[in-house]
């Protein structure tokens, strides 16, 4: 059995979450991929069917919330934004109402957080954000699992972010914060976290014991970091701004010489997609210290968990 207290609750940034929940989280994700690996059924959510309303392209989030619906019994229904009346002016409101009355739980990547939050607000079941221009909460779910299951802890664990200050870098800045890492991002002028993240992030980090830096230099982010993170520099819907950015974010890829810097046990993390010879080296992504290909997987298990808590 599962503890009941989080029935109902939607999962919209992690600042939302106290840190014993997100902790919950973690300990049932680590239960259900034990019980994945050895084949033992966990049909916590059988018969139930998920919604998920993608407004960007996707692979991970697409299929690990599909395949993760499935192995707890229920079903996944995929809904192209475009391919709603929503992309023809029904209101979120009137869509909330009607899938609210169909769906057992809504997941939904858009630009938008406002949206989001809105179709929280009219939906009675829980609504999960899988990515806005602002936030990637379940990622930071996956993140943060792959961090504790390689290095035992997120407390005291040094974590540097490299890069754009995006919807990643928020998102695992503040469950950093909140699970007692000490946190560096180090992201050019002009591409640092939202002050308003930072702020959360920096009054979370005091209550957990941990710490939140912010600077413009990649080495000295880098250096002693037991954790090395990097997600893309031209996120989705920024297209028009490659040539600018892959100019202005030259230099704060993670390459070995990047990996080096860092303690002797340091792991490389990227969200994926990832683009070679950008923000990371291809060697480094398929090299020893990579935990990346974990990291994806336990998106899998992060939202099976995730789903099996909220979704009544
Ligand atoms: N990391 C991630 O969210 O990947 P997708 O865009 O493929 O879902
Ligand atoms: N920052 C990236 C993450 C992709 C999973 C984007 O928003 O495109």
């Amino acid at each position: 059995m599962l503890p009941a207290h989080l029935k109902g609750r939607d999962f919209l940034r992690v600042h939302d979450w106290a840190p014993e929940d997100l902790l919950l989280v973690l300990d049932v994700a680590e239960r259900l991929k034990a019980r994945q690996r050895e084949r033992v059924s966990h049909r916590h959510l059988d018969g139930r069917t998920l919604g998920m309303i993608f407004q960007k392209p996707s692979t991970r989030t697409r299929v690990s919330f599909e395949v993760g619906i499935a192995q707890l019994g229920g079903t996944a229904l995929y809904l192209a934004a475009g391919d709603l009346q929503l992309g023809r002016g029904e209101t979120i409101k009137d869509t909330a109402t009607v899938l609210s009355r169909y769906l057992d739980g809504i997941m939904i990547r858009t630009f938008s957080q406002a949206d989001v939050d809105e179709l929280a607000e009219y939906a009675d079941v829980p609504v999960i954000n899988g990515l806005t221009d602002d936030f990637h909460p379940c990622q930071a779910l996956a993140d943060v699992m792959t961090i504790r299951e390689r290095l035992g802890a997120l407390d005291g664990v040094r974590v540097a972010y490299l890069g754009d200050g995006n919807n990643v870098c928020h998102s695992l800045m503040v469950a950093c914060a909140k699970l007692g890492a000490s946190f560096v991002a180090a992201t050019p002028e002009g591409y640092e976290p939202s002050a308003e993240v930072v702020g959360w992030a920096h009054a979370a980090a005091e209550q957990a014991g941990g710490s939140i830096e912010l600077t413009h230099d990649p080495r000295e982010a880098a250096a002693g970091a037991d954790a090395l993170y990097t997600d893309v520099w031209t996120s989705m819907g920024q297209d028009e701004e490659r040539e600018r950015r892959l100019a202005d974010l030259a230099g704060f890829g993670i390459d070995s010489a990047t990996v080096a810097l860092g303690s002797e046990r340091a792991i490389v993390l990227h969200c994926l997609p990832a683009h070679y010879g950008e923000e990371i080296a291809e060697d480094v992504l398929y090299g020893p210290h990579s935990a990346v290909w974990d990291q994806a997987e336990n998106r899998l298990h992060a939202q099976k968990a995730l789903m099996a808590l909220v979704i009544r």
